[in-house]
C-alpha cells in the first residue's frame, strides 16, 4: 500500500518493505516527476519518521543520500528544500519537422510496404561466425573510441567491395562510415544548406535535410530519370541506378550529363545507391560516381542488403569534403559502432556479403517476377527489373480509394502520392515485395491480387 505523505499532501510510493533504499526512490521520483517541485520545504525528519512510522535515523540518512545526490538541499538554519533538478522538459520539435515512422496501415496482416528486405533472410550464421573471429583476433585498441570515419578495416573492405561491384572509385582515405542513408541525409543538409531532391522522392529524407538546416527544392524525374536539364540547384540528391520510387534508371546520355554539369558548374550530386546490388536482367550498372569522383558523394547502405538494424551506411566523399563531412556526420552526436563495423568488414573479406547478396538477388527476382505475373490487367508497373519495390500505375480510380481497397484486405503498401513535391500527377501504389517471410509472401501476393481485382471490378 502507498503511504500517504500527510505532511504536504503527496502520496509516496513506498512500502515500509522497501526499507530505506524504496524510501529514498520513491521520493527521487516524486522529485523526478515534479510533484515535489523545486524550492518545496521537505517535512523535519521527526515528522516524516512519525508519519510513516520508521526510525528518526533512517530518514536522516535518506535526506543525507538524497542531498549529496543532488535532489535536497539543506542551508544552516533553515529547512531542507527540493533542490532545481536537470534541465526544464524538451518541447518537442513542430509537427511539420518531425521524423515520422512509416506510415503503416496499422495492423496489417500483409505487410508489402517498401524499404525493407525480408528481415527473415538475415544470414546469422554467418554474422555469428564473423563476430566470433572478429573477437577472437581484434586486439584491445580496436575497442577504443576510435576513428570517427570507422575502422580502416571496414573502410578498406569497402574500398575493394565498392570497386568491384559498383565501379567506385573509392579508396579508404575517402570512406566515411555513418548511420545510413537517412544520418547521411542530415549531415549533408548541414553542410551544404541547399539540396534538391528528385520529383518524387521519399518524404522522409526531405525532412531529414531539412532537419540539418538545409532548404529543400525539387526537380523533376521522367522516364529516363532525373532530368537533368531543369537543375538550378548547387547540389542535388539522385538514385542513379533505380529511382525511388519509380524505379526507372537514369538514362546514358543523362548520367554523362549529369557528371558534366557538376563539372562545369561546380555543382555537387549525391548519388543515393540504396539498392545497386539488385538488378535482375543484366549486370549492374555501374555508380555515376567514377566519372566525376571529385564532385560526387556515392552513398551506400546495409539496409537493403542485410538489415536495417543494422544502422550502417557509407559514403565515398570527394576528397575536399572528407574532412567536413565527417565532422558533420560526427556532430549530429553518432559515433562508428566499432565492433559491428569489424564484423561487417569480415562478412566482405571472407566472401560471406557476396554469397547472401547472390542469395538475395535470386530470391527477389522471383517474386518480383511472380508480382508481375500474377498483377490484374490495367495495372501498369514502370521501371526497371530490379531491386525490391515495384511502382504500379492504378486504373480508374483515384490513389485513396485505391489504397483504402487494398487497406480493407489487410495488405500494407505505399502510396505515390505523398512522395511528388509539385503537382500531383498520375495515381500509383508502391508495392515491396521483398519484406515478407518467404512463406508469407505467396498469400501476401494473394491477397494484393484479389483487392486490385476489386478496384477494377
Ligand atoms: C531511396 C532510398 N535510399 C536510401 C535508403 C536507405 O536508407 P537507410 O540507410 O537510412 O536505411 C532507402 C531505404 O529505405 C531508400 O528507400
Amino acid at each position: 500500500m502507498a503511504v500517504p505523505w500527510s505532511s504536504s499532501d503527496l502520496h509516496l510510493d513506498w512500502q515500509p518493505d522497501g526499507g530505506r533504499r524504496g524510501l529514498a526512490e520513491a521520493l527521487r521520483r516524486a522529485i523526478r516527476d515534479g510533484r515535489l517541485s523545486p524550492g518545496a520545504v521537505v517535512p523535519s525528519t521527526r515528522t516524516l519518521a512519525r508519519d510513516l512510522g520508521v526510525a528518526r535515523g533512517t530518514i536522516t540518512r535518506v535526506y543525507a543520500d538524497l542531498t549529496v545526490e543532488g535532489y535536497l538541499y539543506t542551508s544552516q538554519g533553515a529547512p531542507t528544500r527540493v533542490a532545481a533538478t536537470g534541465a526544464p522538459p524538451i518541447a518537442p520539435p513542430e509537427e511539420k519537422i518531425r521524423p515520422r515512422a512509416a506510415p503503416w496501415v496499422p495492423d496489417a496482416r500483409w505487410d508489402l510496404y517498401p524499404g525493407r528486405p525480408d528481415l527473415s533472410a538475415f544470414p546469422r550464421a554467418a554474422w555469428l561466425s564473423a563476430a566470433r573471429r572478429v573477437l577472437q583476433d581484434a586486439p584491445a585498441a580496436a575497442l577504443d573510441y576510435g576513428d570517427t570515419r570507422g575502422p580502416a578495416a571496414l573502410r578498406e573492405a569497402l574500398a575493394r567491395y565498392l570497386a568491384r561491384t559498383r565501379g567506385v572509385l573509392a579508396d579508404p582515405g575517402r570512406i566515411v562510415l555513418c548511420g545510413g542513408f537517412k544520418h547521411a541525409i542530415t549531415a549533408l543538409g548541414h553542410v551544404f544548406g541547399e539540396l534538391a531532391f528528385e520529383d518524387p522522392s521519399l518524404p522522409e529524407f526531405r525532412t531529414m535535410a531539412t532537419l540539418g538546416g538545409a532548404r529543400v527544392t525539387g526537380v523533376r524525374v521522367d522516364e529516363h530519370g532525373l532530368q537533368v536539364s531543369e537543375l538550378d540547384s548547387p547540389v542535388v540528391v539522385v538514385t542513379p541506378a533505380h529511382q525511388y520510387p519509380l524505379g526507372v534508371t537514369l538514362a546514358p546520355e543523362r548520367r554523362t550529363a549529369l557528371a558534366r554539369w557538376a563539372t562545369d558548374t561546380g555543382g555537387l550530386v549525391i548519388e543515393d545507391d540504396y539498392d545497386g546490388e539488385f538488378r535482375f536482367d543484366r549486370q549492374p550498372v555501374g555508380a555515376v560516381q567514377a566519372l566525376a569522383p571529385e564532385r560526387i558523394v556515392y552513398a551506400g547502405t546495409v539496409s537493403k542488403t542485410l538489415v536495417p538494424a543494422l544502422h550502417i551506411g557509407w559514403l565515398v566523399v570527394p576528397r575536399a569534403l572528407a574532412e567536413p563531412v565527417r565532422d558533420a556526420l560526427a556532430g549530429t552526436g553518432w559515433r562508428p559502432p566499432a565492433l559491428d563495423h569489424l564484423i561487417l568488414a569480415e562478412l566482405l573479406n571472407s566472401g560471406a556479403y557476396d554469397r547472401h547478396v547472390r542469395q538475395r538477388r535470386a530470391a527477389y527476382r522471383r517474386r518480383r517476377d511472380r508480382l508481375l505475373g500474377a498483377l490484374p490487367p490495367g495495372f501498369t508497373p514502370t521501371g526497371i527489373s530490379a531491386g525490391l519495390h515495384l511502382m504500379l500505375g492504378i486504373p480508374g480510380t483515384s490513389e485513396e480509394e485505391a489504397l483504402a481497397t487494398i487497406s480493407r484486405h489487410s495488405v500494407a503498401v505505399d502510396g505515390l502520392a505523398r512522395h511528388r513535391m509539385a503537382e500531383q500527377r498520375e495515381p500509383g501504389i508502391v508495392v515491396g515485395y521483398a519484406t515478407p517471410a518467404e512463406h508469407a509472401f505467396g498469400p501476401a501476393l494473394e491477397a494484393l491480387v484479389t483487392a486490385l481485382r476489386e478496384i477494377t471490378a
